[in-house]
């Protein structure tokens, strides 16, 4: 391992705090502009006194030597494979240098701002600031804007930094980034489930007899991908975990009522799951309190992601992270406003920690183009250093296709139409997961927009695209041009040729029974296929463990190099949205970027894997 070491920040605060000042201030410069999308009006100035966390990214030391690292430690060719990193020396690697730390720290004394944190590695600080200090440090002015949703935040479009700063800055939020991540689940309680036109009976009985297309169950699942007959025995070595967001947490007496009825010896898991809360993230024990079923309706996603995860994996053990800083939030005296930007202070709070689960699965997302490029970059690099340590960051791939209805629109002030690709999936460094449904065969998850009772509810599809802010990452290489290539010019000019294709790989998502509110519904999205295939994952590598080697880490190297082989081709279905009529992309033999490498034969996985499994 060689990569810098460099100063302490306290050391270096209290050099700065007595020295001259290293360069006389530079004029301030634009760094950065992004347009509002156009879901968010601009309201009046924000308010000046209101108090603001300001997250300030440092460019990191040699992140490249960091990427190098994830890469080597992840190919299942090279010598170094599975020698996951520590948190010292991932944190060696992105230390900023010291004179990235000291230029930042004197031009925040010189404005009378001390520090309020920073991360270990020092890549990140954190101040906490009245409105009007940040508008002068940034030479910006901030306005509330209004989502159509209703939610407010304070934000601008443009921000400005002394020219000496540019190259030692890498992103300062909030300001530009207008996150409203959302979770991507698709429930239509009050459409009630119907069979997919396209659904046949299975003629294979074991599937049949446990498969119902309408309410599909841990049964269903453990069968379909042939998991049934392995009993995990790696113990407290191995762990699996999810993240919630936006005030949702997963609900104990749900998930036992579920457990009671589909996985019965699972039951324990209910209340033993271990729950952690971040920024505020909410921790609760008992039922849904009659405000948060009636009033706020939350705990859908997160009872789902418990449930699915519990379903298929137990006994392995189950985190789960709640992190706060739900919108809607007007900045005032006593709150720092820190409302949407949760993988930010997720990621940052996780990697502080000295382990954690080897799968984390995640079932939110928003179309890429609402978040500023340089932020977005800044999140998947710190996805990046969870990689490196070993541990297997799944992502959702959206439930629009293509685009939403109405939404295929470009964000850089010209509207023009296009696909939307969708972050965090479009992360090179996280695995994207896809959605089928039906079993024999299973194809790409699909449902028509419709009106029900009224109101207009948007299509189902298995998210898809080609990022516009990551270029093709060289594991996909050797499939993403082939399948381009088989389109023949199709959609040319609506998506990135160049751009890192999604989703990976795929699960089942439509109609998984769950429980919420002490009663059974069903509900389906790729937040549905997420946390069971990450319940799959965290089976492999259960099964590496016990036989004394590392956990899959860091998957795409492997998925695309040998992995591929433990999932079974989807070659049926299509990828709609943004035109309510016409299709996009159509899944075909291999990888596609509706169903990515298809969804798992747990058998051939652990083979895969290289894991010394008893037949
Ligand atoms: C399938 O599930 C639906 C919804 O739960 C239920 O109404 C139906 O009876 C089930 N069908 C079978 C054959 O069990
Ligand atoms: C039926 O499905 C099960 C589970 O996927 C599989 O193991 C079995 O081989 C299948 N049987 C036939 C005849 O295809
Ligand atoms: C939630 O459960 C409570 C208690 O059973 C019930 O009174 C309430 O109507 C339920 N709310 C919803 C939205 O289902
Ligand atoms: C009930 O929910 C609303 C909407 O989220 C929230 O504003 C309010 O504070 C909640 N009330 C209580 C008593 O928790
Ligand atoms: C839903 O209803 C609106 C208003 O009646 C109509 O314009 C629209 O075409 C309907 N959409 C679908 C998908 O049925
Ligand atoms: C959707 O409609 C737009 C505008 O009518 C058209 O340019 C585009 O080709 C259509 N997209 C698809 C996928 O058919």
């Amino acid at each position: 391992m060689r990569c810098f070491t460099s100063a302490l920040l306290s050391a270096a605060a209290a050099q700065v705090a007595l020295a001259t000042p290293i360069k006389a201030r530079s004029a301030y410069a634009v760094k950065e502009t992004h347009f509002a999308p156009r879901e968010w009006t601009k309201l009046d100035r924000a308010n000046g006194v209101g108090v603001m966390q300001l997250q300030i990214g440092l460019k990191q030391g040699n992140f490249e030597e960091l990427e190098r690292h994830l890469y080597e430690v992840s190919d299942p060719e090279h010598e170094r494979y599975g020698k996951h990193l520590t948190a010292g020396e991932v944190n060696d690697c992105v230390r900023p240098k010291k004179e990235t730390s000291e230029l930042v720290l004197e031009w925040l004394l010189e404005n009378g701002i001390e520090p309020a944190g920073s991360t270990t590695a020092e890549d990140w600080i954190i101040v906490h600031v009245p409105v009007s200090v940040a508008e002068h440090l940034l030479d910006t002015e901030y306005h509330n804007y209004r989502h159509e949703d209703g939610t407010i935040v304070a934000r601008t479009t443009h921000w400005s930094l002394p020219r000496h700063l540019h190259s030692h800055i890498d992103t300062i939020q909030p300001s530009t980034s207008f996150f409203h991540a959302s979770a991507n689940r698709a429930d239509w309680v009050a459409g009630g489930a119907e069979v997919p036109a396209s659904f046949k009976t299975p003629a294979n009985e074991s599937i049949s007899s446990v498969c119902n297309v309408t309410s599909v169950t841990p049964e269903c699942f453990s069968t379909l991908y042939s998991t049934k007959w392995y009993k995990p025995t790696a113990g407290d070595k191995n762990q699996v975990g999810f993240t919630n967001y936006l005030g949702e947490f997963p609900v104990r007496p749900d998930t036992k009522l579920f457990l009671q009825k589909y996985r019965p010896e699972a039951v324990p898991s209910a209340y033993s799951f271990k729950a952690f809360s971040i920024d505020g993230g909410i921790l609760q024990d008992g039922p849904l309190t009659r405000n948060q079923s009636d009033v706020e309706q939350i705990s859908h996603e997160a009872n789902l992601d418990v449930q699915a995860i519990a379903g298929i994996s137990w006994p392995i053990k189950i985190s789960s992270y709640s992190t706060g800083g739900r919108p809607p939030h007007i900045p005032d005296l006593t709150t720092p406003d820190n409302n949407n930007e949760p993988y930010l202070t997720w990621v940052n709070w996780l990697l502080e920690q000295d382990s954690f689960p080897q799968v984390i699965s995640t079932s939110y997302g928003e179309p890429e183009q609402t978040v500023p490029k340089s932020y977005a970059e800044r999140v998947c690099r710190q996805f990046a250093q969870v990689g490196a340590r070993g541990t297997s960051l799944l992502f959702s791939s959206g439930d629009r296709g293509v685009g939403g209805t109405g939404k295929c629109y470009s964000n850089d002030g010209k509207n023009t139409y296009k696909f939307l690709s969708d972050f965090p999936v479009s992360c090179p460094y996280v695995t994207g997961v896809g959605a089928t449904m039906n079993f024999e065969p299973e194809e790409s998850a699909y449902r028509a927009p419709r009106n029900v009772s009224g109101q207009f509810r948007d299509l189902y599809s298995s998210g898809s695209g080609f990022s516009t802010y990551w270029k093709r990452p060289k594991y996909q290489d050797g499939v993403v041009p082939a399948y381009i290539e088989s389109l023949a010019g199709a959609y040319d000019g609506l998506y990135n040729k160049e751009g890192r294709g999604y989703p990976d790989v795929s699960a089942q998502g439509l109609y998984f029974a769950y429980f919420w509110n002490g009663t059974e519904g069903t509900i389906s999205g790729t937040s549905a296929s997420t946390p069971l295939l990450s319940g799959i994952i965290s089976l492999v590598n259960d099964a590496l463990i016990s036989s004394g080697k590392s956990p899959l880490g860091f998957l795409n190297p492997w998925l695309y190099k040998k992995g591929y082989r433990g999932f079974t081709d989807i070659t049926k279905g299509f990828a709609y949205g943004c035109n309510s009529t016409n299709k996009g992309f159509p899944v075909t033999e291999g990888w596609d970027p509706i169903t990515g490498f298809g969804t798992p034969n747990f058998p051939e996985l652990v083979r895969a894997a290289g894991a010394d499994c008893e037949w």
